[in-house]
């Protein structure tokens, strides 16, 4: 039997993933999907009750269901799917072994020798998103990693200003986007003080209007930056460039502050980048070609649309249906949610047990309605000296007197995410 108390939630995360592969069935979303209630109770009951036995079974069904020589007569595509997944399937059966030999989930090094992309957001604007975006880079920069900081509020950029320069860089995205460089590392920026920044110029008609195509490049070229963080700036809305970009990343930050249209817009921007990043798994621009299908598709537009009074919709009932419609499908799905676990951060808080209190009631709605983890990783205060500044030149915040504080939290926030030690 596992010991699911043994595990770290990244590490539970990934015996949830390898059992969703291995079981394809009703059984592995109950390794995903867990009710509030049990999950205070009795925190992961499938897999407490998992045994080795059940699992070699699995697997063995499995393997003979999907191999891809029992499918020679399918399509290239759907053969070549198969391939991958029996792939998937191996990798997940030899961590559950390694698991239940007392042994912990190797470590994935899943970022090495690329930079890792941090996208700060949340709808609504006037939160904090800005500064908190410029002061995470000043601080990461501060400690000597290359940081680059791209603002990506398309039609309210404004983050050159929390960095310290007066007027908008010469060269900015836009030309980027307008194709008047090649490349976006083109458009990089080093400020006085603090991170590299690629501006945005939202004084040219149309720069929040970009095609799709100018979107995939964009982000594309992002991921190409030479630095160790890429820290994205992004708008206050839940359009879906927005939710593209945040998707886009390796970490999610969502912030928020104690406002009730601020968290109930928090919650609606992780629900929507839930639905996007869904809705995109089995349509025309699928990242699994074999799969795009329009009853797939059909199934989670439908699990993802606003419930009606008679059928709240849960993430279990879109599970149910996929499982029911096409099984080799569930541990995609699967996979997309449990990847997605934003990080929550409060600003602007004057109040900790109200901060304490909105965060556990984001987290326990989400953890029902979506089945997904949101991790608050912390509080940044309500600081005079930011909310009383009237101008942000030669001084970036970080250095201001009165700032110890804010840099305190801040780099506490930094430690907890993982980006230094
Ligand atoms: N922790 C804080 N304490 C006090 N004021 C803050 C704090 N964070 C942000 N602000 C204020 O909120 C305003 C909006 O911040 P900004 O980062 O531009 O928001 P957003 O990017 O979400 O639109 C800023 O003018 C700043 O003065
Ligand atoms: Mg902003």
């Amino acid at each position: 039997m596992l010991q699911p108390e043994r595990y770290s939630q990244a590490e539970i995360r990934k015996i949830q993933r390898a059992c969703c592969r291995v079981f394809m069935s009703e059984k592995a979303m109950r390794s995903v999907v867990v009710s509030e209630n049990q999950r205070k109770v009795l925190r992961y009951p499938f897999l407490e009750q998992l045994t080795y036995e059940e699992v070699k079974r699995a697997y063995r069904s499995n393997v003979m269901a999907y191999h891809p020589d029992r499918h020679q007569d399918k399509r290239p595509e759907d053969i070549d799917f198969f391939a991958r997944h029996l792939e998937g399937l191996n990798d997940s059966y030899e961590l559950l072994t390694t698991v239940f030999k007392g042994k912990r989930p190797e470590e994935t090094a899943t970022h090495q020798g690329r930079s890792r992309i941090i996208a700060v957001g949340g709808a609504k604007g006037g939160i904090g998103k800005s500064i908190f975006a410029a002061n995470l880079g000043m601080q990461l920069s501060s400690l000597g990693f290359r940081t680059a900081v791209v603002d990506l509020d398309l039609g309210g950029s404004n983050i050159h200003i929390y960095l310290g320069l007066n007027q908008i860089p010469e060269t900015t995205l836009n030309d980027f986007m307008n194709r008047r460089i090649a490349s976006l590392a083109g458009a990089v920026v080093r400020p006085a003080h603090g991170p590299m920044l690629i501006a945005g110029n939202n004084g040219e008609l149309g720069a929040a209007n970009i095609p799709f195509q100018t979107k995939m490049r964009l982000i594309d070229n992002i991921a190409k930056l030479d630095a160790d963080y890429v820290i994205l700036d992004l708008g206050g809305s839940t359009d879906f460039n927005t939710l593209d970009f945040f998707l886009a990343a390796d970490l999610g930050i969502v912030l928020t502050t104690l406002d009730q249209p601020a968290y109930l817009e928090a919650y609606a921007f992780i629900k929507t980048a839930l639905q996007r990043k869904l809705n995109r798994l089995f349509g025309a621009d699928s990242p699994f070609p074999a799969r795009s299908n329009a009853v797939l598709k059909q199934i989670v537009q439908d699990g993802t649309r606003p419930p009606d009074n008679d059928h709240p919709r849960t993430i279990q009932d879109l599970l149910a249906a996929v499982a029911h419609e096409d099984p080799v499908s569930l541990p995609l799905i699967t996979d997309e949610i449990l990847n997605f676990s934003p990080c929550l951060v409060i600003n602007r808080c004057f109040d900790r047990q109200a901060a304490l209190k909105v965060a556990a009631t984001l987290r326990s709605v989400a953890c029902q309605r979506l089945s997904i983890d949101i991790n608050h990783v912390g509080t940044i205060s309500k600081h005079p000296f930011i909310e009383h500044s009237t101008s942000y030149l030669h001084h970036p915040l970080v250095l201001r007197p009165g700032a110890e504080r804010f840099n305190d939290e801040m780099r506490s926030i930094a430690g907890t995410l993982g980006l230094i030690r």
